[in-house]
């Protein structure tokens, strides 16, 4: 699907800037993008570390593959056209989430390395924090969360990544976290010490 049925519009010159929001929220936003395969642990770790940021008073909203399938993206499918489409309209989301100074984390699959790119592409340097959460097929399968993989293996549900539909593990994440190996605490308090350091919250807050 393109945007490009958007024609004769102008672009308006906003007044309250990101800067200003981030100003009043007392700390900068960004996006932590959650890639892995279903039943890796992204949502898991994503509503973990929100809880955890939320708890230190920071502005956060998670979005979640299974959820925004249910309104957003109800209309898609798992066929490579539809994911495309649905990374696509998460990463526009995440920006205006993150331009309103929110630190957004999402929670999708998005198996293609090129729509993670692009969604990269679309933030400002150092805005996109990809992590993946790293855990093998068969533990995955063996866990089997959500029973989707049995039927997937039964050929109920078609084009299931891993299975029928290709997953492109990730080469230069900002983080790898195992998942398949660690606890759920010990990968949240790993992913919320990354963003303490890495993004220098405390830092910014003097610097601004
Ligand atoms: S993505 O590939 O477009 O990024 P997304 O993260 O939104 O996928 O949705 C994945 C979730 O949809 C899985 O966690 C699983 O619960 C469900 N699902 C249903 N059918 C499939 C399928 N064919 N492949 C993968 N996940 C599926």
């Amino acid at each position: 699907m393109s945007t490009d049925k958007s024609t004769n519009t102008v672009w308006h010159e906003v007044t309250v800037t990101r800067k200003d929001r981030e100003k009043l929220n007392n700390h900068r936003s960004f996006l932590l993008w959650f890639t892995g395969l279903s039943g890796s642990g992204k949502s898991t770790l994503v509503h973990g570390v929100e809880e955890e940021l939320h708890k230190r008073g920071l502005h956060t909203y998670a979005l979640d593959g299974d959820n925004v399938r249910h309104g957003l993206c109800g209309d898609l499918g798992f066929s490579d056209r539809d994911r495309i489409e649905n990374i696509r309209r998460i990463g526009e989301v995440s920006k205006l989430m993150v331009d309103a100074g929110v630190i957004t984390l999402a929670a999708f699959i998005s198996p293609f390395a090129s729509d993670r790119q692009k969604v990269r592409n679309l933030m400002a340097p150092g805005d996109f924090i990809e992590i993946f959460c790293n855990s093998s097929l068969e533990k995955c399968e063996e866990r089997d969360v959500k029973g989707l993989y049995k039927k997937a293996r039964l050929g109920e549900i078609r084009e299931f990544t891993g299975i029928s539909s290709p997953y492109e593990i990730p080469k230069n994440p900002e983080l790898i976290i195992d998942t398949g190996t660690k606890t759920a605490q010990e990968c949240v308090t790993q992913i919320v010490t990354m963003i303490e350091t890495r993004l220098a919250l405390r830092e910014w807050e003097s610097n601004k």
